[in-house]
């Protein structure tokens, strides 16, 4: 079977209407503006409010995919949710996502990797891609952390928000989309982040709520060294994998978990400031969404364009990370009726197809 490739031919996003801003946060934390913004980058977030889910944002971002690459729901081959923060445990929160978009019986599973979700979940979509057993895949990445933080917490609030963002997959057999990928888990790392409560380890009751275990909880300083140490490797490897060089890079799109950690993961893979696309800013840390969400505002703002060669990389709890190379590329256009394989024309010419007796009824009438 020749090789095929899955071509990222719709995207979408979606965040919650209201903002929290540093300000507003120092209003009732004992934090600053300036504090957030030297040591992180992040400006202001997206919260959910009441009655938004992580399935109705994910659909929300999925829609827009779908409208964007011109296909029907029903016609999706498969649906995968990356995401820590599903409605429930169970059901997976994909099953509700495919339900809700009308994407009958197609097969849909969540991932849950953390931040690099997305990422496991684009390089899994391309396997079922290049294996033939998918033609068209949905993968979304979408989070809704605020749930899940201890808003008294200055050393968490401040760093993660609310969003979706979704691309559609389509098999192709020119090189594009995932290229070559790196993906990476040291379990030795799980206490550096960790919601101890709400899982079979430790299932919530009123002494884990009594204590805040509901809550996420992080080692900031060893979360950070971690990532420091890994992203940059990640990323030559991905890079060197696809057979390229960091000039062959147009624009590096990391996960938006902090500007310092991005900046030393461009630095250590030889990529210049002017390659790295940023909106921490705006969003924070969005986790499993922060990619797509970038990457659906960098090709918004012409800053991706078709033809150019992407780079992602992202880190998390587990501790995990994955890199990658991507291709974004123009959809092939239509072959011309004389070029469609044999039997397809052979198809539309018998008697037997309904496209034939459709023609052949509106002749004899
Ligand atoms: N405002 C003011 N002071 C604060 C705040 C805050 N919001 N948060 C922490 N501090 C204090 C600390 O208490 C500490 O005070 P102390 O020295 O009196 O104890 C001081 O600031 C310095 O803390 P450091 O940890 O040294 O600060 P650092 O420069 O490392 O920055 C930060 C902290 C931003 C959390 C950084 O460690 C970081 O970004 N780590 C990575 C976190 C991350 O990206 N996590 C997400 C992983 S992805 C996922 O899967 C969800």
């Amino acid at each position: 079977m020749p090789h095929r490739y899955g071509n990222i031919v719709g995207w979408g996003k979606y965040v919650p209407a209201r903002v929290i801003t540093n300000d507003e946060l120092a209003q009732r934390l004992d934090t600053s503006d300036e504090w957030i913004t030297t040591r992180t980058g992040i400006r202001e977030r997206r919260v959910v409010g009441p009655g938004e889910t992580t399935s109705g944002m994910a659909v929300a971002a999925a829609r827009d995919a779908l409208t964007m690459a011109g296909v029907r729901p029903r016609d999706l081959d498969l649906i995968i949710v990356a995401t820590s923060s599903p409605d429930y445990l169970t059901p997976p929160v994909s099953s509700q996502v495919q339900h809700a978009l009308g994407a009958k019986d197609v097969g849909a599973f969540t991932l849950v990797v953390g931040c690099p979700g997305f990422v496991y979940a684009l390089v899994t979509a391309q396997q079922f891609i290049a294996s033939g057993a998918c033609d068209n895949v949905l993968v979304i990445g979408v989070e809704v952390i605020s749930r899940f933080l201890n808003w008294n917490d200055r050393a968490t609030c401040v760093l993660f928000g609310d969003g979706a963002g979704a691309v559609v997959l389509e098999a192709s057999d020119q090189p594009c989309g995932v290229l070559s990928h790196v993906l990476g888990s040291d379990g030795s790392g799980a206490q550096h982040l960790i919601l101890p409560s709400g899982g079979a380890a430790l299932p919530p009751s009123a002494e884990t709520l009594a204590q805040g275990l509901n809550y996420i909880h992080m080692n900031g300083h060893e979360v950070f060294r971690f990532a420091t140490r890994i992203l940059g490797r990640a990323l030559r490897q991905a890079i060197a994998q696809a057979g390229l060089t960091p000039d062959d890079i147009d624009l590096f799109i990391p996960h938006q978990a902090n500007a310092r950690i991005i900046e030393s993961a461009a630095r250590q893979a030889g990529l210049p400031p002017e390659k790295v696309f940023l909106n921490i800013h705006c969003y924070g840390n969005t986790s499993a969404a922060s990619i797509p969400i970038a990457l659906c505002e960098a090709i918004e703002q012409g800053r991706a364009r078709i033809g150019d060669m992407l780079a992602f990389v992202a880190f998390g709890a587990g501790l995990t990370w994955a890199a990658a190379v991507v291709k974004l590329a123009a959809r092939p256009a239509p072959l011309p009726a004389d070029r469609w394989p044999t039997r397809l024309r052979k198809w539309i010419t018998q008697a037997a197809s309904p496209v034939a007796r459709l023609a052949n009824r509106r002749v004899e009438k």
